[in-house]
């Protein structure tokens, strides 16, 4: 009894962590700025993403870029990636390199 308590509060911490991520603060903003061209699972298969010939998240090679050079692309954009300084504070950026990491793991 008190041993399945402990599995059962282990396992609720363990799957809360990225059910928080995943709905986190960042979902809303990459759905309302970032979709179109990187689509919902960031695979890119969009009209808009074929039309711009934006790259999966995958094929950009995100998961062995580090936080801070997916910051900076999103900062300061790149090829046609558009930048979103001024659009988007260093807070709202980092919630969506934390959603971004979600995204590449599924
Ligand atoms: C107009 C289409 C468009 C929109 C909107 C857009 N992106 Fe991109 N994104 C691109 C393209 C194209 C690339 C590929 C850039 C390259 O490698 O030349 C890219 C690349 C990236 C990369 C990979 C950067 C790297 O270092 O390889 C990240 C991360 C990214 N986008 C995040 C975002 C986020 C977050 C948003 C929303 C705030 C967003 N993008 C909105 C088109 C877009």
């Amino acid at each position: 009894m008190k041993y399945s308590l402990t599995l059962a509060v282990l396992l609720a911490t363990a799957m809360a962590v990225p059910a928080a991520l995943a709905q986190g603060p960042g979902v809303a903003l990459y759905k309302s700025k970032c979709e179109m061209c990187h689509g919902p699972d960031g695979k890119a298969a969009t009209p808009m993403a074929k039309m711009m010939q934006v790259p999966s998240f995958e094929a950009s090679g995100v998961k062995k870029k580090t936080d801070a050079a997916l910051f900076d692309a999103i900062e300061n954009g790149k090829g046609k990636m558009p930048a979103y300084k001024g659009k988007l504070n260093s807070k709202q950026i980092k919630d969506l390199v934390a959603y971004i990491r979600v995204l590449d793991k599924k």
